[in-house]
């Protein structure tokens, strides 16, 4: 196959972050989505309707003309999260989803949730009105190792939300674990999961080839083999539970190369060439579409997109661009540094 078409897809975990980064980043993801679901973590969160709103607004004054795109946008859940102002402003559309923050999980994560009970009031209107959970799904106590925190997370947290709130609707996003996939796979109708490109083209090796890679560093921490082969499963097979969340996060290069670096990988330049030849490498190609632009809408209960992409096979691999720049400082590209082929029209 050295052609295909499909429909326009949609990302479901995005950090645009703000000011400068915005304007640089939005025109990455728009030009090959159709929707993405807008992370709150910025400095300070977004907290509630009024600042998505302001947020939303200054994303769509980047948005170039000709990109037909619409960000959807999220409060950050905190411990003294308002359940009816969270059910107006979803009510009255401003706000898609809430996100699940375990406090000091990742990037600017500190005003998250330390005790799950606390919020419950919280999660059962939300079940009650049909709002998505957004989970980022790891503990953070500093005894577990850091490989262990997604599915410690699982067993600990999400299994006891899933066993209250059977109706809740939740994303477990960007998962990296065997036992992720499957916790989701077998579990209650309303529990589906994100998965990133990175999570599907890397295993943990990545981050330590000929020393530390910092650019491959993003949390949850990429995983071993065995752990990539599961979530290369269920999303090249077409499940209807796991859908893309790229979760491109960038930071510039200084924060990244860094004594202390931030987490997170800028995948959003090149993300759906990525996932092509990701599908087409493990011959399913014809399931592409389903990962990218069918199950994730279908679990959101919203219309699936018009517009369609047309994504082509070249001669020889195409040429990633280094990096964006960003003032004098830039945002490194993600490079899976396997040869992509495909390119999207
Ligand atoms: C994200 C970020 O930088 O905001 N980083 C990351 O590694 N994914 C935070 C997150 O989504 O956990
Ligand atoms: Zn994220």
């Amino acid at each position: 196959m050295e052609e295909l078409e499909i429909i326009k897809p949609d990302d479901w975990h995005v950090h645009f972050r703000d000011n400068d980064i915005l304007k640089v980043v939005v025109p990455e993801t728009t030009k090959h989505f159709a929707r993405a679901i807008v992370m709150p973590n910025l400095t300070p969160p977004i907290l509630n309707g009024k600042q998505a709103i302001e947020y939303k607004e200054r994303i769509i004054k980047i948005i170039p003309k000709t990109h037909n795109f619409e960000p959807l946008m999220t409060i950050y859940l905190t411990e003294n999260t308002n359940k009816s102002e969270l059910y107006d402003s979803y009510q009255e559309g401003h706000v898609f989803a809430a996100k699940l923050y375990p406090a000091g999980a990742t990037t600017n994560s500190d005003s998250g949730v330390r005790d799950i009970k606390k919020i419950m009031p919280v999660l059962e209107k939300m079940a009650k009105v049909g709002m998505p959970l957004l989970i980022h799904g790891e503990v953070t106590h500093k005894e577990i190792d850091i490989f262990d925190r997604e599915k410690v997370f699982i067993d600990q947290n999400l299994d006891f939300i899933c066993k209250e709130l059977p109706e809740l609707k939740i994303t477990l996003e960007h998962i990296t674990t065997k036992e992720a996939t499957e916790y989701v796979d077998e579990g209650n109708e309303n529990l589906f999961a994100s998965i990133t490109p990175h999570h599907l083209a890397l295993n943990r090796n990545s981050i330590f080839v000929g020393g530390i890679r910092p650019h491959n560093y993003c949390l949850p921490i990429l995983k071993r083999e065995k752990h990539r082969k599961a979530l290369i499963k269920v999303a090249t097979n077409g499940n209807r539970k796991f859908f893309l969340g790229t979760d491109t996060a960038p930071h510039l290069k200084g924060d990244k190369e860094n004594a202390c670096g931030c987490a997170g990988v800028f995948n959003a330049s090149y993300c759906i060439s990525i996932l092509a030849q990701i599908f087409e490498n493990y011959k399913c190609l014809q399931n592409l579409e389903k990962f990218t632009s069918i199950n994730g809408a279908q679990h959101y209960g919203i219309p699936i997109n018009n517009e369609k992409i047309l994504i082509k096979k070249e001669k020889n691999p195409i040429l990633f661009k280094k990096s964006l720049s960003v003032g004098c400082s830039e945002i490194v590209v993600f490079n899976p540094e396997f040869p992509v082929f495909w390119k999207v029209a």
